[in-house]
């Protein structure tokens, strides 16, 4: 059976043509419209942030950032006979995941879909820029419009959590797997992770904005109007974030949704509680400020914790305290 679902490009949030244009500008009556309608704000909040998220993010399609997404792929998926032919990322933003795991040698052609227009704009221009075998269209994940039995690998980062119906997704996951072909979702929150990080933004956050308000700190501080299309945003960042799991949460999901084979890994617990205010501190401060031995600091110590996490903590830590949630499975053959 082939999807029934509607490619994204008819919904009514964006114009009646071939190509969804990007809207990097959303007004306040579209943020408004948003906040009761969740594919609409993760289409304006994504938009907004497609052409500076690789900064804000501090992504690159270099080594560290090649190994950190093979690093995840193996964590949960294990040794696998590499390549795969055919990939497809959902939710891909700027293509951080696929875009890397293919320069590590995961995949060989890709496909990357995301509900933004903005994001898939980006990714499909990085992809050219790295040369790599990509074509890419605007999809909902809970209507992925390819065939049935199209893909060897499906893969996902930070994206299932924006979901409304995560397990509809996965039965669109399996439906344009080839049977035997396998998934892999990683980045997702954990409900505790969850409750920390966000709690240590807010406290950077609050902290950064308003020291930065001494005259003599004057100079960190950033434009108000950046500040405030910043906090419009951050309203719209609470209607997009629609879930936090536990490691069994995801494993009954995709069970029910019909995968083999279907495991769990949860990762970062001290490098989360480092990582979230160092990149809040890097929002709310003018790029200028921070140079290369800000950059050294916050990815040295970033791996050091790591280190910590997977040699010492998780030992003794639950795995529900671990700030990342990956899972993996296969369509039965
Ligand atoms: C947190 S970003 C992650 C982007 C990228 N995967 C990464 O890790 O850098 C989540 C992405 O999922 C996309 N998204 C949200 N809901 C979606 C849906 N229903 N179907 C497809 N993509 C979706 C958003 O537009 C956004 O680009």
């Amino acid at each position: 059976m082939t999807s029934s679902h509607e490619p994204v490009r008819r919904l009514s949030l964006v114009p009646d043509t071939d190509d969804p244009a990007p809207n990097p500008h959303a007004t306040a009556e579209e943020v408004a419209a948003a906040l009761e309608d969740t594919k609409l704000a993760q289409v304006l909040y994504h938009d907004w942030e497609a052409e500076t998220y690789d900064d804000k993010w501090s992504i690159s399609y270099d080594e560290r950032c090649i190994d950190y997404a093979r690093g995840r792929f193996d964590a949960v998926a294990g040794k696998q006979h590499l390549p795969y032919g055919r990939a497809l990322e959902l939710g891909c933003g700027t293509g951080f995941f696929l875009l890397n795991l293919m320069q590590a040698g995961v995949a060989e052609k890709g496909s990357v879909t995301d509900l933004s227009p903005g994001m898939v704009k980006v990714a499909l221009r990085n992809a050219a820029n790295l040369g790599l075998d990509v074509d890419g269209r605007v999809a909902d994940a809970e209507g992925i419009p390819y065939e049935d039995n199209t893909f060897d690998l499906v893969v996902g980062h930070a994206v299932l959590h924006h979901i409304p119906d995560v397990e509809q997704a996965l039965r669109e996951v399996l439906r344009v797997l080839k049977p035997g072909g396998r998934f892999v979702f990683a980045g997702e929150p954990s409900t505790v992770g969850n409750f920390y990080a966000r709690w240590l933004s807010r406290m950077t956050w609050e902290a950064t904005t308003n020291v930065t308000k001494v005259s003599f700190l004057n100079g960190w501080r950033r434009p108000q109007a950046e500040l405030d299309e910043s906090s419009r945003a951050a309203a719209l960042e609470a209607v997009v974030d629609l879930h936090t799991f536990s490691p069994a949460d995801l494993e009954r999901i995709a069970t029910a949704a019909g995968a083999a084979g279907v495991h769990a890994h949860s990762e970062e617990f001290a490098a989360a509680m480092l990582g979230w205010p160092v990149r809040t501190f890097q929002a709310a401060v003018p790029a200028e400020k921070l140079g290369w031995g800000w950059a050294k600091f916050a990815f040295g110590g970033w791996r050091t914790l790591t280190w910590v996490d997977e040699k010492i903590l998780r030992h003794v830590v639950p795995r529900g305290f671990f700030y990342n949630v990956l899972i993996t499975g296969v369509k039965p053959s």
